[in-house]
């Protein structure tokens, strides 16, 4: 039975997220995804060397329930290509915004100019443009860009408004990783469709608290996605681009696979883990061997059961993408032993501290904060020197919701983690730009600011970032 007439059997038409969460608690949607079929190709977006236009448009694409339906993209379809382009060169965009509202773009894990940035404050009105020019000097590494409009974050990145962007360079290629046909991207996202096929997003109050969560889950914008594969070693990198949701990554057949790299580049060496938690805005770049698997087994990408982020989510498990391996493997890529060194950074000058503690009863939005603050965009809320290293501490010891804070314009590495979890997880031990501050937790990391300008940081549930769990800084 397909998923449509299931649910309508059920009498829960397509919109069954919501009523769902309505009788089972704040925002405890439940994927449908076990009684899908995964009988669709998952869509791999196109790739686009040193790109030098890109559009953001409302357009038409079938996703769900053969309906051809209305979405946000920058490409085709929903979602945008894949931006790729190698450590050294530039980038020089025209960036049209044909919507009938004001978007703009921020260039997530990319360390460039503030005013190449895309801060809230830099918007592109409709039917204008902006051509976004700057230099990539990072290490390789998957980072993406999406909209960053105070207040519609979350519904422009959620109606179809993301894309990658990976930086590659000669160190990455000497390691000889799986590439071509052998290199995947995973974009992950939970979505709510209405009747008509498109998406839904309409925070209730509850939602807002807790994060608003779909009981769809899309990978590269493909429903109920399969991926044929050879018995052989893949690159997957995979991006959390949900607004809210939590994903406990791992294979149904409990193998265990290779996380090479996470947000700001690659790792001194794979850890091998059989699950991992990726909370929105965070990337993964893993490497997964078939090799030993049987022709024509059936493996999944599954979401695990978690406990300890929150009422909201972690109860349930789901699968997330079928992975079919019906070919003998052809080419012999290894997983290397040691990856790319990273230096630890050290010399911190200045310790900050960030409380992240909710106020409740706030009634015109707000109820999340940073230091008791909500977002205004005119206003410093730090003031950083041009060149420091600093301790920056994310303390949410006395919370019970998860944050992923994210902050702009730099890279940093994870110090120390007390409370909650109390370690520093295997992805965590490289360069990040996102770390995940569970409920109990108080997060440290080490930041070197390169950047001059004004940043914003700022939680990724992107219904507490539209809330205004998001603050400036200014790097002089
Ligand atoms: Cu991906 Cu400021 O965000
Ligand atoms: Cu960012
Ligand atoms: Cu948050």
């Amino acid at each position: 039975m397909k998923r449509i007439e299931f649910l309508k059997t059920l009498g829960l038409g397509l919109s069954a997220g919501g009523i769902l969460s309505s009788c089972m608690g704040d925002g405890d949607v439940v994927p449908v995804s076990e009684i899908a079929d995964f009988g669709n190709a998952l869509k791999i977006p196109e790739t686009i060397y040193n790109a030098t236009s890109l559009a953001s448009k409302s357009l038409k694409d079938t996703i769900i329930n053969g309906k051809s339906s209305s979405y946000l993209g920058y490409g085709p379809g929903i979602l945008g290509p894949t931006i790729r382009i190698k450590s050294g060169n530039s980038l020089n965009l025209n960036f049209k915004n044909q919507l009938s509202e004001h978007t703009n773009i921020h260039w997530h894990g990319l360390v460039i100019p503030a005013e190449m940035d895309g801060h809230p404050d830099q918007m592109v009105m409709a039917n204008n443009s902006f051509d976004y020019k700057f230099a990539v000097n990072q290490a390789a590494g998957t980072n993406w860009y999406h909209p960053h409009i105070h207040e519609i974050t979350g519904r422009q990145v959620t109606q179809g408004l993301a894309g990658l962007f990976i930086v590659e360079s000669n160190e990455e290629k000497a390691l000889n990783l799986p590439t071509e046909s052998f290199e995947i991207p995973l974009i992950i996202q939970d979505k709510r469709f209405n009747d008509d096929g498109t998406i839904k997003y309409k925070p209730n109050m509850d939602e807002k608290m807790n994060g608003y969560m779909g009981e769809t889950i899309l990978v590269n914008g493909t429903f109920s996605p399969f991926l044929k594969v050879s018995s052989n070693l893949y690159r997957f990198r995979v991006l959390n681009g949900s607004s809210a949701r939590i994903y406990n990554l791992a294979l149904s057949n409990a193998a265990s696979f290779y996380i090479i790299g996470s947000d700001g580049g690659i790792l001194e060496k794979p850890e091998v883990v059989s699950s991992v938690l990726l909370s929105s805005g965070e990337r993964l770049d893993i490497l997964i061997d078939f090799s030993k698997v049987p022709l024509n087994s059936e493996i999944f990408l599954e979401s695990n059961q978690f406990s300890g982020m929150g009422t909201a989510q972690g109860t349930q498990k789901f699968k997330i993408l079928k992975f079919i391996v019906n070919k003998q493997g052809e080419s012999n890529f290894k997983v290397p032993l040691s990856l790319i060194p990273i230096q630890k950074l050290s010399g911190s000058t200045q310790n900050r501290n960030f409380s992240l503690k909710m106020k409740m009863l706030s009634l015109n939005g707000g109820m999340h904060r940073i230091n008791n603050k909500v977002y205004k965009s005119g206003r410093i809320d730090e003031t950083v020197s041009l060149g420091a290293t600093e301790t920056w501490e994310f303390d949410n010891s006395t919370g019970d919701e998860p944050h992923p804070m994210h902050i702009h314009g730099v890279h940093f590495q994870v110090v120390a983690r007390s409370g909650g979890r109390n370690e520093i997880q295997p992805h965590e031990k490289g360069w990040k730009d996102t770390v995940l501050v569970a409920p109990k937790e108080k997060v440290q990391v080490i930041i070197k600011f390169t950047q001059k300008g004004k940043f914003v940081f700022h939680c990724h549930n992107l219904e507490h970032e539209d809330d205004g769990m998001m603050l400036n800084f200014e790097v002089k």
